[in-house]
């Protein structure tokens, strides 16, 4: 594979994970950011972004010479044999996404781009940017190529390096091939067709992970109403491949910085489409609702009355992995808690600063002191090591809500807490072994 000369535009989490992997492979990287605070921290090796390996390969990239990091796109893109736009493109009015950043890159670098050249859409945009990009360009020498990622938070190195397919789509076919080969060294299957479909891809891909979580989380409320068991029950559904084991693990709802921006992004698209994309609908209505049914199984831990009551939580953060707070179903039910006039005290590993209507302290076991109740709501492994008969002793109350399933609850039981899970109670847990 001979090395290619590219150029990234936009450092977030996309961005810089694409130009770190993509120099990794070989490739001369130049990484483009309008803040130039972050450039020059970046050309230094200081990393931002809590990504395990990344600060690595960015400091492999910047010694060996293939990575560097520039405030100006245009004056970057002259040589370049293709430009990945990895700008933001967050939930704009009414739900659709926001393309301005897109837009205003495009114009910024379209004259600048030699002959030739591809502009890759690596950002999640909706279908039919690809065309209008085209459009904007108004240039038959420059082809345009969707080519999503999916990426994870927490684990976006090894996802960018271990792909299970690369997408990519345009209709310049052969460009599409050209972008696709910059990832050859990585062996993964590639699916390359049209600019459209390359751009469904991503959206029908994440909408059907919600939809999958959404169903789990479903699925867990009928067990808790028919006194089943929602680990034997995902367990014998993830043994058929068809279904698959991951993305089985019911929690308090999902968020992120992705699946809610793309539910509610694919769910416009289909209205503008004038299709009533329902099943979509519901799965967002649905987690919601999970959420309120967290809310509920709180207060009954507490009595039945919120107000007054001291909730310690355990996890702020979306999910395990990452600081990212960004539509956390952990932060909503804490600010649901507080509308409710609970008292709330907070831990999370990766989450210190302060934020309003909680208490955000350094340990588990200072969320714990004084706490009616201790509610698990991000899967960080370390709650599992907590000494829970000391805990015990710290708190108010006996209640724990374990959210993630978390946590083993014969050791919370024989801590003299109670313990309630999603889709499980500790009586059937006990009754039950999956082999
Ligand atoms: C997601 C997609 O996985 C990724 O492919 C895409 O590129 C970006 O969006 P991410 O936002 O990092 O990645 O989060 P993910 O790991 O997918 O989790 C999403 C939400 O689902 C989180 O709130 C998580 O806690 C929840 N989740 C995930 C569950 O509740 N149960 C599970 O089994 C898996």
């Amino acid at each position: 594979m001979s090395a290619a000369r590219i150029v990234v535009v936009g450092t977030g989490y996309v961005g810089l994970t694409t130009g770190a992997c993509l120099a990794s492979l070989g490739h001369r990287v130049t990484c483009a950011d309008v803040d130039e605070g972050k450039v020059a921290r970046l050309s230094a090796g200081r990393v931002d972004i809590l990504e395990p390996g990344l600060a690595e390969l960015v400091a492999k990239g910047l010694t060996s010479g293939v990575l560097s990091f520039v405030g100006q796109a245009r004056d970057a893109v002259a040589d370049a044999e293709a430009v990945f736009l990895c700008v933001p493109t967050p939930m704009g009015a009414g739900g659709a996404a926001d393309l301005s950043a897109v837009e205003a890159v495009v114009a910024e670098i379209g004259d600048a781009l030699p002959p030739g050249c591809a502009v890759v859409t690596k950002s999640t945009v909706p279908v039919g940017t690809a065309r209008r990009i085209r459009e904007l360009l108004g240039r038959s020498d420059v082809a345009v190529v969707s080519n999503p990622e999916f990426l994870r938070e927490g684990t976006a190195v090894a996802d960018f390096l271990g792909p299970d397919r690369i997408v990519v789509g345009s209709d310049d076919r052969a460009a599409a091939r050209r972008v696709a080969g910059l990832y050859r060294a990585l062996g993964a299957p590639s699916v390359v067709t049209d600019a459209a479909s390359a751009e469904l891809v991503k959206y029908a891909a994440n909408c059907f992970l919600a939809m999958k979580l959404s169903y789990v989380n479903s699925i867990a409320e009928l067990c808790e109403r028919l006194g089943a068991d929602i680990e034997a029950v995902t367990e014998g559904m993830g043994h058929d491949r068809r279904i698959g084991r991951s993305f089985l693990k019911p929690g308090p709802g999902w968020g992120g910085s992705c699946l809610p921006k793309d539910t509610s992004a694919l769910l416009r698209t289909a209205e503008a489409a004038r299709f009533d994309f329902g099943l979509l609908a519901a799965a967002i209505e649905e987690n919601i609702a999970q959420r309120d049914r967290v809310l509920a199984k709180i207060a009954g831990a507490v009595g039945g009355t919120l107000a007054g009551a001291r909730i310690g939580l355990l996890g702020l953060a979306f999910k395990a992995g990452t600081d990212d707070l960004r539509d956390s179903p952990a932060l909503s039910v804490a600010s649901m808690l507080a509308a409710h006039g609970a008292e709330i005290t907070a831990y999370d590993p990766a989450v210190t600063r302060e934020l309003s209507g909680l208490t955000v302290v350094d340990s588990a076991y200072r969320a714990a002191d004084g706490a009616d109740a201790v509610v698990v709501l991000t899967e960080w492994p370390e709650f599992r090591q907590l000494d829970w008969t000391f805990l015990a002793g710290l708190m108010r109350g006996d209640s724990v809500v374990d959210t993630r399933n978390l946590l083993e609850p014969r050791v919370v039981l024989d801590a003299g807490l109670s313990w309630q899970g999603i889709g499980r109670s500790s009586a059937g847990v006990l009754a039950t072994s999956v082999s």
